[in-house]
């Protein structure tokens, strides 16, 4: 089933705020091991912003830092001009949602009970669940397609199955901010573009998205802003019709391809060359 704009019209309340991110001079680090050093990189407001890179290049790293989960070892994250590890953990959750590259869910818990937690932001002592809490989960569970698993364990539904779980549990914290690594791993490519497209209605409708994408096209296709990184550094950032080249898709992958004009979108598709 494709997801329709009356779907994303449904999440429409999404609060929309000034959330900006960026970071100064940033280092990230395991132990002793730099992933990233004096990475600067601005989140344009607003913009559908894609990460491509190889394999442990840093892009996760990346988005953890972004996400205030490892604190840089030197330089800044900011959100909104303040530093991310001054707000509280559930300020920084109103404000941002991450999808990890990859997540357990604890035992025994169904799908509904795990997109629920997506509203844990917004719950205190005083204020329990609310009918928004609940709109806001079963929106998003319709627009992932997944309102039918929602009594299912979450261990029971098929990896893509799964992966739109989480996605919906993303989408129910309704932050102006999400951070999405590889969000379309697992998915078949119904799946794949049905969520891309609910990602761009999002960013539309004023949702600054930021996701890791391994498909080179359709990343260059859905993106207006896309960052290439490799070893830890920004080889090229800006709209992908500009920056996607041959010789940018051989600096930062080494591989050899030819690009053409998607016929649909106009936007660079790459087709590999081989060895
Ligand atoms: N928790 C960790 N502890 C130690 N090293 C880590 C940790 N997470 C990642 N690394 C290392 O940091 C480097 C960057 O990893 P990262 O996960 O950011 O890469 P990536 O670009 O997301 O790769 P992929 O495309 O495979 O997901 C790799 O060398 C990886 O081994
Ligand atoms: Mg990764």
């Amino acid at each position: 089933m494709i997801t329709t704009t009356a779907d994303v019209q449904s999440q429409a309340s999404i609060s929309q705020s000034d959330s900006q991110l960026w970071t100064e001079d940033i280092t990230i680090q395991y132990g002793d091991h730099i992933i990233s050093r004096n990475l600067s990189v601005k989140i344009p407001h607003k913009s559908f912003t894609v990460i491509v890179g190889p394999n442990a290049c840093g892009k996760s790293t990346l988005l953890r830092a972004l996400s205030n989960l490892i604190k840089p070892t030197a330089g800044h994250v900011l959100l909104d001009g303040k530093n991310i590890s001054t707000y509280k953990s559930k300020e920084v959750a109103r404000q941002l949602g991450l999808l990890p590259q990859s997540s357990t869910a604890p035992d025994g818990i169904t799908v509904a009970n795990l997109v629920a937690h997506g509203r844990y932001p917004y719950q205190n002592l005083v204020r329990q669940w609310t009918d928004k809490d609940e709109e806001a989960v079963l929106s998003a569970m319709q627009v992932t397609n997944t309102t039918e698993l929602s009594e299912r364990f979450v261990d029971e539904p098929s990896g893509g199955q799964r992966q739109r779980v989480w996605i919906a549990m993303v989408l129910a914290q309704q932050t102006p901010l999400m951070l999405l690594d590889e969000p379309t791993t697992f998915l078949d490519i119904v799946h794949q573009i049905e969520l891309l497209e609910l990602f761009k209605g999002l960013n539309q409708q004023g949702n600054t998205l930021i996701a890791v994408l391994h498909d080179l096209n359709h990343a260059a296709r859905y993106a207006n802003h896309m960052i290439a990184m490799k070893d830890g550094q920004i080889v090229a950032q800006g709209d992908p019709r500009e920056i996607v080249t041959e010789q940018l898709v051989e600096e930062v992958f080494g591989l050899k391809c030819t690009i053409i004009e998607d016929p649909i979108a106009h936007t660079p598709h790459i087709i590999p060359l081989g060895r």
